[in-house]
């Protein structure tokens, strides 16, 4: 198991090697799931769908009920010693992910569980970056009450999306895909040098901002954005930025 490591240049540079990695290469996803229909309609929709049609990304699934074990396919049991609720048994998971690596042997194992290390703005990044020639995620989704220990000796990242326990991993492989794929030049920006100088990657969400109207119902933009003065706009925004996003 790797923990995802913060190891980060200056921002221009970390930018231009995000660039230089998905120049030529291309994201694959593979979900692992019992359940696609509740994944596939937000990725074929808006910016995932377009990241798709342009190339720029695939996403396969994989049925984990077609690794099943008997007559009913049955994928989980209950817990040694005894306790509520079901777990996801080894060898489905196994079968299903052994499948998909005998095709790509390089493919990244990632396990969403509200026992991983926290996944932020620059997790996102990390993952751009680390994986520069067409990288593979596969990201398996549990379900029920929790899955066998054993499972982690098979994946490489327990990702969790927050302190709070979701019903399944179909949220959270969601939100790791959209952060990751917004990423990649020519799905919000970028294909162009001039967009490239303007792309955003989300770092502009740390201080307010505005657009038309000047005056909405008496709420008036601040002057200094108004004014054109570069040098006084980059400073308000560094006085007003509040969050960060790493
Ligand atoms: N599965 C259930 N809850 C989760 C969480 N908070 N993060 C990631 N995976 C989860």
């Amino acid at each position: 198991m790797c923990p995802i490591g913060w190891a980060r240049n200056s921002r221009e540079s970390h930018r231009k090697m995000v660039f230089s990695c998905y120049n030529t290469a291309m994201v694959r996803f593979t979900i692992i799931t019992l359940f696609r229909e509740a994944i596939e309609p937000y990725l074929q929709s808006s910016m995932m769908e377009k990241a798709t049609r342009k190339g720029l990304v695939q996403f396969d699934f994989v049925n984990l009920r077609d690794f099943g074990l008997g007559p009913h396919k049955s994928v989980d049991d209950t817990p040694y010693g005894g306790g509520d609720g079901m777990l996801l048994r080894c060898e489905p998971v196994f079968a299903a992910i052994e499948q998909v690596k005998a095709a790509d042997p390089a493919a990244v194992v990632i396990l969403p569980t509200p026992v991983g290390e926290v996944w932020k703005q620059e997790s996102a990044r990390v993952f751009a970056e680390k994986y520069p020639d067409n990288p593979h995620y596969i990201i398996l989704c549990p379900h029920y009450e929790g899955y066998d220990e054993r499972i982690l000796s098979i994946v490489d990242y327990k990702v969790s999306l927050g302190k709070y326990v979701l019903t399944g991993g179909e949220l959270p492989a969601l939100i790791i895909i959209d952060s990751v794929v917004r990423l990649i030049p020519g799905v919000l920006g970028g294909e162009t040098s001039a967009e490239i100088e303007s792309f955003s990657d989300g770092d502009n969400l740390e201080y307010p901002q505005y657009t038309r109207p000047e005056d909405f119902r008496g709420m008036k933009v601040p002057e200094v954005l108004l004014s054109g003065n570069h040098g006084e706009i980059a400073k308000w925004r560094k006085e007003h930025s509040g969050t960060t996003l790493s």
